[in-house]
Order: structure tokens, then C-alpha cells, then sequence
């Protein structure tokens, strides 16, 4: 068991944002957010994240799936930590440093640093990475013997120690005790005249106390964002990480670099995502579906067998064996029974579609219950709105709707009704009615010669 702190606090000039950097989102996660999962994940029995520049922001966003301490002026990594002194103190054993705008760093890294620290009996493991271009990092100055002996920042470094291309990813194991102890005698006496966390080892050795380094192998783990290339570049890497995850889990996916997957995505097994989509957080998808081309869905649920081409859902239901699009829209709060037809131009919001009903064309059915296996023709309207209020229209089931169909609701039709193209409904139809709602048509004979 551990608990890991996290270093939220900084402001992220480089962003060039009005918002701070670690709520900055790749694959739909803020920067923070994913440190955090990768912790619990990991197993941390509790996580703290240390916030400042715009705290109350950050903590908005990031929500009640972690606790705070505040830093409210930034006086360094290691004044950062000395902010979380009580939650540390709170939980002895290991407590795991990450920083809150590393999020491509893994659970499974995580335990392996944790492994290797118990296993060495240090307190205190840094854990670092070989990089070609070492620039700007802090140093990992290590004894003849392979011993580290402290952590140099660029800054402070002679040319002879900025040759050293290990590095200090930022992310440490130490043992709580120890990490208190330490904390407690750092001076801000280097370039910057900030509290150096990286100070802590070398205080540790002195006690003679043990410290190590873990060398991680993958070196994108690591990866902080400091500018939005650097943005780009992270959700590049997790974005193939999601895919490859659902590709291995038994979903196709065709020019994968073109699609868009969130965290927080189900996909069952043998259902093909064609290329650029883009499929939001909260969106699960059953088995056995196609995601055509050019589909957004953002919190939509979507059944087995549901074939989608080119359409637009958000935050509504789709049922077993349903045809969607081209070319629709169906807006927040739908629920679509199994086997309908949602057909090209065809708007629906707030509404529920009985099994087997046919949209086929160029419509628009808003705040509507519609029964089962109904006939839309091209061109229906739902007026839902008297440019004051929204109001219901309910469809019974079979009816058939002939095309340019306008529902000015609130208006209920029964089941098994017919209504004639072109017809205006104002009024409630009864089941099995036929209902005509239009002019009657006048022809006039031999009118153009008449005319002149
Ligand atoms: C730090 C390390 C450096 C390491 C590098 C890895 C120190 C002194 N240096 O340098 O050895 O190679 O990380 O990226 O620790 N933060 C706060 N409050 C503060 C200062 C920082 O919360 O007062 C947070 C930042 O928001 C960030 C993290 O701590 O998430 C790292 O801070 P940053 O200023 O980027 O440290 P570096 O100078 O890059
Ligand atoms: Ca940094």
C-alpha cells in the first residue's frame, strides 16, 4: 500500500492559457486527471494533489477523486511537497511524488518503482531516464561505485555534469519519515532560490540513509507538457495507446491515426470504427457494430449490431440492430428502440422511438414519445415550440405519417392512425383514424389562357 502526492501547482506559462496547464485534457482527461488514475491504478490507498495557480479551477475540474493541500505562492518542488506534510505524516510507508503534468506515466511503472524501492530497502528512489537531449533536466550525479550521490538542476550544473545524459523524471518513492525529515532542512540556496525537492537525497545521504534510482525503460512515460506541442505530442502517444488497447480487446479499427477515442470508452468485441471518428468519454458501444466514417459520439449508448454512417449522438441511447444516418443528428435525451431506421437529415431530440419505426428523410422529431414500427414520410416536422414553451407529441404505434407532416404539438395521435401528406395536425387523432389536414385542392381550368 502507498499513497502518492501529486505537483499541481505550477502555472504553465508556456500553455499561453487562461487555464492552468494540468487541466489542459489529452483523450479527453485532464493532464492531472490521468496521474491520478495511473496512481489508483497502481493501488494508492489515498492521493493528494498540491494546487495553486488557479486552485479553484483546477480543483473544479479535477473534482472529489483525490484530496488538496494548497501552495499558494510557488516557492519550488520541494515547498510544493512540505504543503502535503500532514496527509504524509498521516500515512506512513510509501508515499510516491508524481507531477501533475506528466500524464503518460503508467500504473504499472509505478508499482515496479514502488517494487524496487521496498526491495532495496531504500528511502528514498528517484526515478530517472536515459535521454540523447538531457536539456533542461535535472542530473542524476552518481558515485564511481554506480552510487547516486545527489541531483543536479541544469541550471545549477557545471559543463562537465550537463554532459550526464540520466536524468530525474521528477518522480520519486520515498519512505514517509523520512521524506518529513528531509523536507524539514532544505534551503533555497541554488539558482532559482527555490526549495529543491531533488535537495531531499542528498540530505538523506548524509543521515546515512539509502537512496536508489529506477531507470525507466519506456522514456515516453516521462514526457512533461510544457507548451501545446508538446499537448499534441502526448495525446499522439496515448491516443495509439487507447486504440491499440480496444484493437487488442477485439475491435477493428481502420486508419487508426485518424480516430479519436477518449478515455473512459467500451467497445465490444468485432464492432469496426471507421476512419475519423471520434468517440467522446462515457460512450460504450455493444458488439458487432459499425462506427462508419465522419461518426461523433459523445456519451451515447449504443447496442449490439448498430450501424452508424457519418452521423452525430450525444448523450442518447441507441438499441440492437438500429441504422443511423447518413447524416444525422440525434441530440441529448433520446432513447431509440431496436431495429429503427434513423435515415440522412433526420434531427431527433428528447425523444423516445418505438422498435421498427422508419425515419427515413428529412426530419425533425423533437420532445416526442413515437410507439413501434411507425412510418415517418420525407419532410416531418415536430413544431415543438410556441416560441414560448415546449410541448410533447405522441405517436401511437403503426401509424402511418405521409410526407410533409406537421405535428403542432401538444397533440397525441393513436395507434394504428394514417395521416395524409402535407397535412398540418392541431388537433389529437384518434386510433385508426384517417386524418387529411390540408386544403383541398382546386384546379382551374384552361386558367392561363384566361389570364391574359
Ligand atoms: C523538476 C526537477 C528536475 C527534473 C524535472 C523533471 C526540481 C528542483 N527539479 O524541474 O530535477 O528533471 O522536474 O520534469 O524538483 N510545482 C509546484 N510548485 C512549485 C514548483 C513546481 O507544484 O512551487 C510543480 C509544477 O507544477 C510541476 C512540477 O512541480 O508539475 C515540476 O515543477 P517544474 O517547475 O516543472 O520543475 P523543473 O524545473 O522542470
Ligand atoms: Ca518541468
Amino acid at each position: 500500500m502507498f499513497t502518492s502526492v501529486i505537483l499541481a501547482a505550477g502555472m504553465g506559462t508556456r500553455m499561453k492559457s487562461e487555464m492552468p496547464k494540468v487541466i489542459h485534457r489529452v483523450c479527453g482527461k485532464s493532464l492531472t486527471g490521468w496521474v491520478i488514475d495511473a496512481s489508483k491504478k497502481a493501488g494508492a490507498k489515498s492521493v493528494l494533489a498540491v494546487v495553486g495557480h488557479k486552485a479553484d479551477m483546477v480543483k473544479e475540474t479535477l473534482g472529489d477523486v483525490c484530496e488538496y493541500a494548497l501552495q499558494s505562492e510557488q516557492k519550488g518542488t520541494g515547498h510544493a511537497v512540505m504543503q502535503a506534510a500532514d496527509f504524509i505524516k498521516a500515512h506512513k510507508g510509501a508515499v510516491v511524488i508524481l507531477n501533475g503534468d506528466t500524464p503518460l506515466i503508467t500504473a504499472d511503472t509505478i508499482n515496479k518503482a514502488i517494487s524496487y524501492h521496498t526491495s532495496e530497502g531504500n528511502n528514498a528512489t528517484v526515478i530517472t531516464a536515459i535521454l540523447d537531449d538531457a536539456m533542461g533536466y535535472g542530473r542524476i550525479v552518481r558515485d564511481e561505485n554506480g552510487g547516486v550521490l545527489r541531483i543536479v538542476e541544469h541550471k545549477d550544473a557545471s559543463d562537465e555534469e550537463r554532459k550526464i545524459n540520466e536524468i530525474n523524471s521528477g518522480m520519486y518513492v520515498f519512505d514517509s519519515d523520512s521524506l518529513i525529515d528531509a523536507l524539514g532542512k532544505l534551503t533555497p540556496n541554488n539558482a532559482q532560490g527555490e526549495y529543491y525537492l531533488t535537495d531531499t537525497l542528498e540530505i538523506l545521504l548524509s543521515q546515512g540513509k539509502r537512496v536508489g534510482a529506477y531507470a525507466i525503460s519506456d522514456n515516453d512515460e516521462i514526457r512533461g507538457i510544457n507548451d501545446r506541442v508538446q499537448l499534441w505530442e502526448a495525446e499522439r502517444i496515448m491516443q495509439e495507446r487507447i486504440n491499440r488497447m480496444h484493437m487488442k480487446n477485439g475491435v477493428t479499427i481502420r486508419l487508426p491515426e485518424t480516430v479519436l477515442i477518449e478515455s473512459d470508452v467500451e467497445i465490444g468485441s468485432d464492432t469496426v470504427i471507421g476512419p475519423n471518428v471520434e468517440i467522446k468519454a462515457g460512450t460504450r458501444i455493444g458488439k458487432n457494430c459499425v462506427i462508419g466514417e465522419g461518426t461523433r459520439l459523445d456519451k451515447a449508448i449504443i447496442r449490439d449490431n448498430v450501424d452508424i454512417l457519418k452521423s452525430v449522438i450525444l448523450s442518447s441511447q441507441i438499441d440492437e440492430g438500429t441504422h443511423v444516418g447518413p447524416f444525422a443528428y440525434v441530440r441529448p435525451d433520446c432513447s431509440v428502440g431496436k431495429d429503427v431506421k434513423v435515415g440522412d437529415f433526420v434531427e431527433l431530440k428528447n425523444s423516445n422511438i418505438g422498435d421498427g419505426t422508419k425515419i427515413s428523410h428529412l426530419t425533425y422529431i423533437g420532445d416526442s414519445d413515437v410507439g413501434k414500427a411507425v412510418n415517418f414520410g420525407c419532410g416531418t416536422v415536430t413544431c415543438n415550440y410556441d416560441g414560448k414553451h415546449k410541448y410533447r407529441t405522441t405517436i401511437g404505434d403503426n401509424c402511418f405519417v405521409g410526407c410533409n407532416t406537421n405535428f403542432v404539438s401538444p397533440v397525441k395521435v393513436g395507434d394504428n392512425a394514417y395521416i395524409a401528406a402535407g397535412s398540418t395536425i392541431t388537433e389529437d387523432i384518434p386510433s385508426k383514424t384517417l386524418s387529411i389536414a390540408r386544403a383541398r385542392q382546386v384546379n382551374k381550368d384552361n386558367w392561363t389562357d384566361k389570364r391574359k
